[in-house]
């Protein structure tokens, strides 16, 4: 993992089980973690200047990153933006609560440091009965990055939020392992169709049967990731792509890498070479039979789906870095569902150049 020294005050990071007492924290302006359905979310009061600067300290995130707000109900919108545009009502009667980020024009009361000095905001409604639960006994709007130091993978279990947050953050309330397993899908609701800006556990063609005029961007997407002159059906022409992704600056940066490097591997047979090169391998097979000598050899995640494999991803990649692997494969999914997403992930932490 990438886990760049920045300073912060190093101070006692508290392991709650109250969600009472993790309310109050957030209330007081202090940073928490808690469980969502998609990773673990690190918690600040959206409306406290001061506090969110706190956090991108504490994450080492860079301050062009914004990020995205939870609210308990879908009818508490305005605490976080202006306008409830037709495109984002549908999309969250469909989806939320659910792993569905939607961008809408800001709310002054957000500070400005949480959007990274844009005029939207990002808004989540999670499905989590936990961060529910935690959301509506606080009452405020609550930013929450994924929980974990920037440019390393995300973390779907307390206790991973702990190997990259303890002594960074206020608390962690102890909650259940995420069971998505990967981010949330973040579309941009303002204009006239909605622009998917990151690919996550809502896939583009189920935002397309409830939006019909939903667009990605051709870089948002795996299959269009190559260099390519003309535009697909269904996708912006590279003028358009480059304004919308200057409305989502963050998405630049490097994400989601381990420490060991990630090589992505299109069929199980490829893995040889390296069994033979390295002394600790990981190896993630979609659900795809394993070599025997790959069993024998290799530290082995095996997913019997795509949903299985995002489920078990970062903690493999973390898995695999606590047992000192140098070098991690990722048999790569298929495109359908949320195999989108998972891709786009597998192709980040092999740091390969997404270009947004
Ligand atoms: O599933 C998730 O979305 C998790 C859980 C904790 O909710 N959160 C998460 O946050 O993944 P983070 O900070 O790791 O990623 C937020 C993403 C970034 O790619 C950021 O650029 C984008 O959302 N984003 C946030 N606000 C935005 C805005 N106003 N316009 C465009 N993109 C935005
Ligand atoms: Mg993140």
């Amino acid at each position: 993992m990438h886990l760049p020294a920045t300073r912060t005050d190093t101070l006692t990071t508290r392991r709650l089980t109250s969600v009472a007492e993790a309310a109050e924290l957030l209330r007081a302006g202090k940073l928490v973690a808690f469980a969502t359905e998609t990773v673990y979310g690190l918690g600040v009061d959206a409306s406290d200047s001061q506090a969110v600067g706190r956090l991108f300290r504490a994450k080492g995130r860079p301050s062009d990153n914004p990020l995205i707000v939870h609210l308990a109900n879908v009818e508490d919108w305005p605490l976080a933006a202006r306008e409830l545009t037709p495109a984002a009502e549908a999309l969250l009667k469909a989806f939320a609560p659910g792993p569905l980020t939607v961008v809408l024009p800001k709310q002054p009361a957000i500070s400005p440091r949480v959007t990274a000095g844009l005029d939207s905001v990002g808004l989540r409604i999670p499905a989590c009965p936990q961060a529910l639960e935690l959301l509506s006994a606080t009452g405020k709007p609550i930013a929450a990055p994924s929980a974990n130091r920037s440019g390393s993978p995300s973390c779907t279990t307390w206790q991973s939020v702990l190997e990259d947050l303890d002594g960074r953050i206020d608390a962690v309330l102890q909650g259940a392992v995420s069971a998505v397993g990967i981010e949330s899908t973040v579309v941009d609701c303002r204009g006239e169709r909605p622009i998917l800006l990151r690919p996550g556990a809502v896939a583009l063609a189920q935002l397309q049967s409830v939006v019909p005029s939903t667009i990605a961007l051709p870089t948002t997407l795996p299959n269009a990731m190559a260099m390519r002159t003309d535009t697909a059906p269904g996708e912006l022409g590279a003028e358009q792509s480059a304004e919308a992704m200057a409305t989502s600056p963050g998405m630049r940066h490097p994400h989601y890498r381990p420490r060991a490097a990630v090589r992505l591997v299109e069929s199980p047979s490829e893995v040889a070479d390296a069994l033979q090169s390295y002394p600790i391998v990981g190896v993630a097979y979609a659900g795809t039979r394993v070599p025997p000598r790959a069993a024998e050899m290799a530290l082995v995640g095996l997913f019997d789906s795509a949903e299985d494999y995002a489920h078990g991803f970062y903690e493999f990649l973390r898995r695999a870095d606590r047992a000192g692997a140098e070098v991690i494969l990722l048999e790569r999914v298929a495109e359908a569902g949320i195999g989108q997403a998972l891709r786009d992930r597998q192709a980040r932490a092999a740091g390969e150049d997404l270009s947004w």
